[in-house]
């Protein structure tokens, strides 16, 4: 399975989908990232803050996949803005992982209140200079966050990974993005399970008009629309500003499934009615 990639601000790539672990407990995590690796997905988004880096290190590790060939995201928690805590949080995280550096290290939240995301990205711009992260973005920054860390630091992120799906769109977030050449990637594409997004009618109405699952037109639909998500791609042609997604499941069928929709290309019939 070839997942198409999307080029970042920076230079490198981001394939354009992901597994993603978060609430996969940690004594799970080695074999649903083995078999996530198995089935053909090649970039894994985990974070500090889930506990789990060391199973996706151990599946890693354990798969004789070429370093080169994954790309490796995890996140800065809230505790380790400040000072040098950013340095020695990566430090424990590469550990955990067991690699030298990872391929795209976030700010996981902007926690405006304490009021130290911008000192935080600017110490994850000296993290990419020491050859620790490849690229350096943020996650659930909203517009005037990325203003202010843009106007500060004079980096514009790679990355916003926010909550991005049919029933939340986010669309002043992903404008402002798309303005400025940061590439959006979508957490909870499937709404964590919350809506039942594959019964909307829009869904169900596209889905009937190419004879095939709601899945399959919600998959490569949101990947259009949302510019990032946690299962969908679609044709990299017709989406130069989609970004990537990353997406979870505990059971190998699902994301199994979840894959093929790379395949699926969603003529604009489908975008058009899933743009509610
Ligand atoms: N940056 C952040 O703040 C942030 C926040 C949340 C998530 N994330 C990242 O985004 C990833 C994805 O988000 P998420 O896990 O919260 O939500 P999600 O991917 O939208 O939804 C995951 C849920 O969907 C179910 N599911 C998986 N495949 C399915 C399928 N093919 N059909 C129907 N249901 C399916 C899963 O159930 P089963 O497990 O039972 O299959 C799981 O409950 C996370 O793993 C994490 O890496 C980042």
């Amino acid at each position: 399975m070839s997942i198409p990639a999307l080029e970042l601000n920076d230079g490198n790539s981001i394939p354009q989908l992901g597994y993603g672990v978060f609430k996969v407990p940690p004594a799970e995590t080695e074999r649903a990232v083995s078999e996530a690796l198995e089935i053909g997905y090649r970039h894994i988004d985990t974070a500090a803050i889930y506990g789990n880096e060391e199973g996706v290190g151990a599946a890693i590790a354990a798969s004789g996949i070429a370093r080169d060939d994954l790309f490796i995201t995890t996140k800065l928690w809230n505790d380790r803005h400040h000072g040098e805590e950013p340095r020695a949080a990566i430090g424990e995280s590469l550990e955990k992982l067991g690699l030298e550096k990872v391929d795209l290290y976030l700010v996981h939240w902007p926690t405006p209140a304490k009021d130290d995301y911008v000192h935080a990205f600017a110490k994850l711009v000296e993290l990419r200079e020491a050859g620790l992260t490849r690229s350096i973005g943020v996650s659930n920054f909203l517009v005037p966050h990325l203003e202010r860390t843009v106007k500060e630091t004079g980096v514009v992120p790679a990355v916003n990974q926010i909550e991005l799906h049919p029933a939340y769109q986010q669309r002043d977030v992903v404008a402002w993005a798309d303005e400025h050449g940061i590439r959006i990637e979508a957490w909870g594409p499937l709404g964590q399970g919350k809506y039942d997004l594959f019964g909307t009618p829009a869904v169900a109405e596209a889905a009937a008009a190419h004879g095939v699952t709601p899945r399959r037109p919600y998959c490569a639909g949101t990947s259009r629309r949302a510019s990032s998500c946690s299962r969908s791609r679609c044709a990299p042609s017709g989406c130069a500003r989609t970004s990537t997604c990353s997406a979870s499941s505990s059971r190998t069928p699902r994301s199994r499934r979840s894959t093929r929709s790379t395949r699926w290309t969603a003529p604009d019939v489908s975008v058009r009615i899933l743009t509610m």
